[in-house]
């Protein structure tokens, strides 16, 4: 008889365990045993039990989730239960941030009062805007975003209530409403340029578009072909479910640190390369290789494993990452206004070679989100080290939706792993001291 359950024979005493095995909605997709229960397993009564070894977290499940689903073997990414791409072609990053923290889409009620709550909450109290000030002229946006957020902590204590639900919403509105101005005034810092103001009469993209691009028009108005593009690619990374920055706003957060501070960890840890600085790389690859005739040599280079293809290559897409074709998509539409990035064609014959090579079909390497994002974003005006930045921005939604989801799970606890310890057996500080 079938049964949802795992024998497990320990060859050392000859003892049989039985371990349940539960499921996630698709049973063969989420199947999974509690690592828990394998604390039952010991070879004498003494023993600590047996642990799982998962460095990386490659095959561990650190939560039960309702907030995004991914199948990276068919390139499937779904935000509560709708597909990107439906989300992409038919909401704005707003209503997307509004699905993915309260599990549906807002109807126009409940929309025009999200998108009040956000612009109202945009403007940056004048004591961080003067602390933004105080970083060196050419600090890189994203270590200033992470600082700010950091600081914004100490500008609101009541944050701390992170078990009052309404403490939690403002801090939300918060959080989302300010991060586009933050991101702005690092731009303009960097660029020793006056500090523009939040714009109520436009939308999330369009008002950040104007904080960052104003000059001396009276009135600036964004291009609207552009500010759907950089809303839909705002979409694209408004979550996704367990990635190394969610682990660590998760992580974090489990602290009951306040939401600044566990964003603040979250968008450090997006900084790094591997993850949302890919982007950043991806350019400066795509630079470095300076021409089509050079794809060929970069590519030897990368199978020698000198280098990494920056853009290529996810933990959990195997075939494709279906942002990565939406975004392929609205290359072209922001080209017809801003004229053809003459990266697209390098990068363009770099997938043409890697997507043929056998060392990318059997390392089951394609582009992911990054490898366009980037020359979108450089098509846009946006220097490179603002793309990190770009993708933190509508990433705060997602970050906050699993932190909240976190924090009102019963099954979870303080994030504390265990380790297998090879280190020295006991050892006295006498001999040690003698023999210096
Ligand atoms: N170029 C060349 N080889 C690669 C690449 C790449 N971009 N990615 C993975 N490999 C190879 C790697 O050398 C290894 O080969 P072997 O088995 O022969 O030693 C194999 O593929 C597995 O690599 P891994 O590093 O163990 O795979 P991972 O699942 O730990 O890493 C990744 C995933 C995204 C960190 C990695 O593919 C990578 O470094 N990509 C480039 C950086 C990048 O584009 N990051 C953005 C990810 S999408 C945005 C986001 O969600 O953050």
């Amino acid at each position: 008889m079938k049964k949802d359950s795992l024998n497990i024979i320990d060859n050392r005493t000859g003892q049989q365990y039985e371990v349940p095995i539960f499921y996630g909605i698709y049973p063969a997709y989420g199947a999974a045993i509690s690592a828990s229960a394998l604390r039952a397993i010991k070879a004498s009564p003494q023993d600590f039990g047996l642990m799982s070894y998962d460095p990386g977290f490659m095959n561990t499940a650190c939560c039960k989730s309702r907030i995004t689903f991914i199948d990276g073997e068919r390139g499937i990414l779904r935000y509560r239960g709708y597909p990107i791409e439906e989300l992409a072609g038919k909401c704005s990053y707003l209503e997307v941030s509004y699905l993915i923290l309260n599990g549906e889409l807002p109807a126009p009620p409940q929309r025009e009062e999200w998108r009040q709550q956000i612009t109202h909450y945009s403007l940056l109290h004048e004591n961080a805007k003067q602390l933004m000030e105080g970083f060196h002229h050419d600090a890189h946006p994203m270590g200033m975003v992470v600082s700010t957020l950091a600081a914004l902590s100490t500008f609101y204590p009541d944050a701390k209530n992170v078990h009052d639900p309404a403490s939690r919403r403002l801090q939300t509105y918060r959080l989302i409403g300010k991060m586009p101005t933050i991101a702005a005034y690092a731009y303009r810092h960097n660029m020793g340029l006056p500090y523009v103001y939040p714009d109520a009469e436009l939308s999330y993209t369009g008002n950040f578009l104007k904080m960052m691009f104003q000059r001396l028009e009276a009135r600036y108005r964004p291009n609207p072909v552009l500010e759907r593009a950089l809303d839909v690619l705002f979409v694209l990374h408004a979550d996704h479910e367990q990635n190394c920055s969610t682990n660590a706003m998760r992580s974090v957060g489990s602290s009951h640190a306040d939401p600044f501070v566990s964003m603040a960890a979250a968008a450090a840890a997006l900084y790094g390369p591997l993850h949302g600085g890919a982007n950043e790389q991806v350019l400066r690859m795509l630079r470095e290789i300076g021409a089509k005739d050079k794809v060929a040599d970069y590519i030897k280079r990368v199978k020698a494993k000198e280098v990494r293809l920056m853009g290529f290559g996810h933990r959990v897409y195997k075939n494709y990452d279906p942002r990565a074709k939406i975004i392929k998509k609205i290359a072209d539409e922001v080209f017809e206004v801003t004229g053809r990035n003459p990266l697209l064609d390098i990068a363009l014959e770099l997938e043409r070679i890697a997507l043929a090579d056998d060392y990318f079909i059997t390392h089951k390497l394609y582009p992911n989100v990054d490898f366009y994002s980037g020359i979108i974003y450089q098509a846009l005006n946006f220097p490179v080290e603002m793309f990190p930045v770009l993708f933190a921005i509508p990433r705060t939604s997602g970050w906050l939706a699993q932190w909240e989801e976190s924090l009102l799970d019963t099954d979870q606890k303080i994030a504390r792993p265990q380790q297998v310890y090879l280190g020295h057996d006991v050892r006295p500080v006498d001999a040690l001291s003698e023999a210096a």
